[in-house]
């Protein structure tokens, strides 16, 4: 019998796994130095936790069991801010305040597999909550596009494309959009590049929309806005407001210097319901990516979930298009494993006696130690395995190292030269 893993699911082989740790360590680093701190939640919640505020985008998505005789549904987590809303809610009055959180789970969706898009994936999570100013919006926006610099990706690459709900909500309303269908009409926007057009018109249709009107709409979201060109954007809303919200967010953008990696976009309105404010969505323009991250304002979340009234804004990124991005734009290190410090090998049937003491040693020194299991004392077969494992030294252990000598070889330079054994700790430290 042939057992495979389950559809859209991953095996991580040492080499995936090395490449995974790149990405979650970037990702760690990068949130670590804009000042927010680790957190993390169950892999599973209850399913009413979903049914709350996510929308159908992802409760139809969802892995959901119930146990043999148990009464109580729950659901793989599709996504962790139900999770982070939970645990916010429970702790509110306690938490210092601005909370400002990142995580790193994987989770599950039984979406259509397809590239980009996994049945279980890893997800970047920043959320930053209790500051209600434009501050935080560009904040967490400064934090992704960060992690995209440090990994070597450039405004060329992916573009923040950034709307307001309640902006995009005055224009609908405009138009003909009843405030009762206005969740519908964001979900039906959002799901835009999925249909036709003319499926998109019928559907605008029975919205209320005149077919005039989808087409009106449909030019406006076809154009971007550079930040420092709300004026334009206005105009062509056609809105009375004067985007006073849009103004400060814009104006804080360019403070963080982030003018070259945002445009505003009023046909990115996200598929999940919980969002009131700001939304924004990374989106790859040199290849044919899905989204590689999306975030926005969610400012009734906490409350719903048995808190005080508390603002909050984040996003997810994930790592299958990041990974698909770095991949293709040629920015993945070619070596991504941990290389050893050394590489402890016996010339000599005498050397071998001291091989286990002193590769103990140089371990519990901290050093990263292999050793070659091989029986030959043919030095240069030997030398091959401390190469191969790209070890910075190999140390050879020969006759001589009953008298606590053992030779140490610089691989990058190929220079030899004696070391006694006590020492050689701290000589590779060096
Ligand atoms: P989301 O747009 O559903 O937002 O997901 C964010 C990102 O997660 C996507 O842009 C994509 O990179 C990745 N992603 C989503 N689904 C899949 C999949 N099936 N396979 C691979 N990657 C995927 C959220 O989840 C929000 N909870 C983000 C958020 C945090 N909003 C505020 N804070």
């Amino acid at each position: 019998m042939k057992l495979q893993g389950p559809k859209g699911t991953r095996d991580f082989y040492p080499d995936d796994q090395a490449r995974r740790r790149y990405i979650h360590d970037a990702w760690r680093r990068v949130s670590v130095r804009h000042g927010f701190d680790e957190v993390d939640g169950p892999i599973y919640e209850t399913l009413d936790l979903y049914k709350v505020k996510s929308g159908d985008g992802i409760v139809s998505e969802l892995f959901s069991f119930r146990r043999a005789n148990g009464t109580t549904d729950y659901a793989i987590r599709p996504e962790f801010t139900p999770t982070l809303a939970r645990m916010v809610a429970a702790r509110a009055n306690a938490l210092p305040r601005p909370i400002k959180w990142f995580a790193l789970p994987n989770m599950c969706r039984a979406e259509r597999h397809q590239r980009g898009r996994l049945r279980e994936f890893d997800q970047w999570n920043v959320d930053l909550l209790g500051l209600d100013t434009p501050l935080a919006d560009a904040e967490v926006i400064a934090v992704a596009c960060d992690l995209l610099a440090e990994l070597g990706v450039t405004p060329a690459m992916v573009q923040c494309r950034i709307s307001h709900r309640e902006v995009v909500r005055q224009i609908l309303a405009a138009l003909g959009v009843a405030d009762d269908k206005m969740q519908d009409a964001f979900t039906l926007l959002d799901a835009k590049g999925k249909m036709t057009p003319e499926q998109f018109t019928d559907k605008a249709v029975a919205l209320g929309l005149g077919k005039e009107q989808v087409a009106r709409f449909d030019a406006m979201c076809g154009k971007t806005y550079a930040v420092g060109d709300v004026d334009a954007l206005r105009d062509a809303a056609g809105i009375d407001d004067d985007l006073a919200d849009l103004r400060a967010l814009d104006a804080t953008l360019a403070g963080f210097g982030l003018a070259d990696w945002c445009a505003y976009d009023l046909g990115i309105v996200r598929g999940l319901a919980y969002y009131t404010g700001t939304v924004f969505e990374l989106h790859v323009t040199v290849s044919d990516e899905r989204a590689l991250g999306g975030g926005g304002r969610y400012d009734k979340l906490i409350e719903l979930f048995g808190g005080p009234a508390m603002s909050g804004v984040g996003f997810g990124m994930g790592d299958v298009v990041l990974a698909n991005l770095l991949e293709d734009q040629g920015l993945l290190p070619e070596h991504l494993a941990p290389t050893p410090d050394a590489f402890v090998l016996a010339a000599s049937d005498l050397g071998a006696t001291h091989l286990p003491g002193l590769v103990a040693t140089l371990r519990r020194a901290g050093l990263h130690t292999r050793m070659s299991y091989k029986q030959t004392r043919n030095l240069g077969k030997l030398l091959k395995d401390a190469e191969k494992a790209r070890a910075r030294f190999a140390v050879l252990l020969d006759d001589t190292a009953a008298e606590g000598q053992a030779q140490v070889k610089d691989l990058a330079t190929g220079e030899q030269s004696p070391c006694a054994i006590t020492d050689l700790a701290q000589q590779l430290r060096l």
